[in-house]
């Protein structure tokens, strides 16, 4: 497997999962219609949280969907190759994901009334999360020293690009009544409450009963022990498990001691 990344108008991308077609396709073709979803974010930051989330919402809590289906099947990635057949001609309401910043979104989105739910977490627990990953995911440029992993992050070669412009791009949207905004960092402190909150953005009207069974099946235990959704079933080709997990703690910035001032 190639750690090949690909240059995109600016950005950084593994290649191999995207190319030149998909991630036009996303930005210039791809046809918005007004219920569609998205989930964005910035890597690292709540994406496998919030397709956990969102499947659950509009299943009413019921967890058959998140318990049988593949998390990356259920809220797929728009810039990736096989975006576009998993997308196109899926029934409404479409619930889809995408790590891409802001200047590379669907042109069409604008012209409709879709909805956008950025997720926005603590750059040092991004970098934190982004270092271990790279270090099981085959396809991610990788640095085995902390110190020189900060440098990348903080660098243009960082893939989907610095977490400050990708932030600082989806930002110019929170006056936008389909945009909402959704900090990790607060979602843990109180589940239900961004649950609810999600909810109401979605015209969803969900009983209590319904959102305690949203909360109960995304939680964090719940989901490392979710096979759909906790990446177990990736070839260790793409993530070698023998290396570390995809769930670590979701909270650790130990390795900052002494290197917090670098951001
Ligand atoms: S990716 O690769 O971009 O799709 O990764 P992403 O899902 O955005 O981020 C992975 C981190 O999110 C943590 N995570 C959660 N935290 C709290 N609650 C729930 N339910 C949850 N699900 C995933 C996951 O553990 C990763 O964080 P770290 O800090 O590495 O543990």
């Amino acid at each position: 497997l190639t750690k090949q990344y690909m240059e995109y108008e600016g950005m950084r991308v593994p290649g191999g999962v995207h190319t030149h077609e998909s991630l036009t396709w996303a930005w210039k073709e791809f046809e918005t219609r007004d219920d569609d979803v998205f989930n964005v974010t910035y890597p690292k930051s709540g994406t496998t949280w919030l397709q956990e989330i969102l499947t659950l919402i509009y299943s009413n809590g019921d967890p058959t969907s998140v318990k049988t289906e593949f998390s990356w099947n259920r809220v797929p990635w728009i810039e990736q190759h096989s975006g576009r057949k998993q997308i196109e001609n899926r029934p409404s309401p479409r619930l889809i994901t995408t790590h891409l910043p802001k200047y590379l979104f669907p042109q069409s989105f604008y012209k409709t009334k879709a909805k956008v739910i950025y997720t926005v977490r603590n750059p040092k627990d991004v970098c934190v999360s982004l270092y271990h990953f790279s270090l099981i995911a085959q396809f991610m440029e990788n640095r085995k020293d902390f110190q020189d992993f900060i440098s990348l992050f903080l660098s243009n070669d960082v893939m989907f690009g610095r977490w400050f412009e990708h932030v600082k791009g989806w930002l110019t949207m929170k006056d936008n009544p389909n945009f909402l905004l959704l900090s990790y960092d607060n979602m843990i402190k109180d589940p239900r409450s961004s649950v609810v909150n999600i909810c109401k953005f979605l015209g969803k009207d969900l009983d209590a009963a319904a959102i305690d069974s949203v909360v109960e099946h995304s939680s964090f235990k719940s989901m490392k022990e979710n096979n759909m959704s906790n990446y177990s079933a990736v070839p260790n080709e793409f993530f070698d498990k023998e290396k570390g997990s995809f769930y670590r703690k979701g909270k650790d910035t130990s390795l900052f001691s002494g290197a917090s001032e670098m951001l």
